[in-house]
């Protein structure tokens, strides 16, 4: 039981890898709450379900509150929720790329700023942004999205001096998967995401549990000398 008595937040926990992530670290005997703009549904009484717009800075401050009084303390945040809004460059509306924005970075910030220097008070923690392979290597018709998935590194190289600049192992790092069957890929075409498996060296989409592992050794104490590290979880992939 890797993550016995540790309290986990994990934002966009209703589905795809934010709720993988939620079961395997229940089944590792952690707390989990996981956080999502839509209705969560999990019939595990150690995951308790939150809805929150991450964008929302005053909603994130009361939901930390509320979380801090109920539970004493935070060890885990893994900032996951994010969403995709595609267009090529000189076509991208200021909406698509605002809410890119607004949700996968200032949301990672918007709880970050509280947990992060909890974490410090309490003598350590872990936390976990999720990045992509487009964050590390840019892709055609997805600048609001790279742009965010390269911040998020950014925000974990930081955090990772930052919160443990006093010595306290507060430990940053970031996850970059490659493409996992998820929904966020179902605006994808059949072609493209075969073209993508084939540019792996495993030649396949990852799957979600896979993501999960990477998280779960990440908010362990396995891991315990790995900070401001980027994690490619892509089965060899370059795009
Ligand atoms: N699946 C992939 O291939 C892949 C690859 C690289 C990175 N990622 C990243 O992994 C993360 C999870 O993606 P997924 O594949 O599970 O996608 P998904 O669309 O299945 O899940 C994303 C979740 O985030 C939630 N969410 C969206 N906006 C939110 C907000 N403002 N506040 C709270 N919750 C919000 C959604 O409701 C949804 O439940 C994302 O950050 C995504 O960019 C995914």
């Amino acid at each position: 039981m890797r993550l016995n008595n540790k309290v986990a937040v994990i934002t966009g926990g209703a589905q795809g890898l934010g709720k993988e992530m939620a079961l395997r670290f229940v089944e590792e005997g952690a707390k989990v709450i996981a956080v999502d703009m839509k209705e969560l549904d999990f019939s595990d009484e150690q995951i308790e379900g939150y809805v929150l717009n991450v964008a929302d800075s005053d909603a994130c401050k009361t939901f930390y509150d509320a979380m801090i009084k109920k539970y004493g303390q935070i060890d885990i945040l893994v900032n996951n929720a994010g969403v995709t809004r595609d267009a090529m460059t000189r076509k991208m509306t200021d909406e698509q790329w605002n809410l890119v924005i607004d949700v996968n970075l200032k949301g990672v910030f918007n709880l970050t700023r509280h947990i992060g220097p909890q974490m410090e008070t309490i003598g350590g923690g872990s936390i976990i942004n999720i990045s992509s392979v487009v964050g590390e290597y840019g892709n055609i018709g997805q600048a609001n999205y790279a742009a965010t998935k390269a911040g998020v590194i950014g925000l974990a190289k930081t955090w990772a001096k930052e919160f443990a600049r006093k010595g306290v192992p507060v430990r940053v790092n970031a996850i970059a998967p490659g493409y996992i069957m998820t929904d966020i890929l179902k605006t994808v075409p059949e072609d493209l995401l075969k073209q993508f498996a084939s540019m792996t060296m495993l030649k396949r989409l990852g799957e979600p549990k896979e993501i999960a592992n990477a998280a779960l050794f990440l908010a362990s104490d396995e891991s315990s000398y790995i900070t401001g590290h980027v994690l490619s979880v892509n089965g060899g992939m370059r795009l």
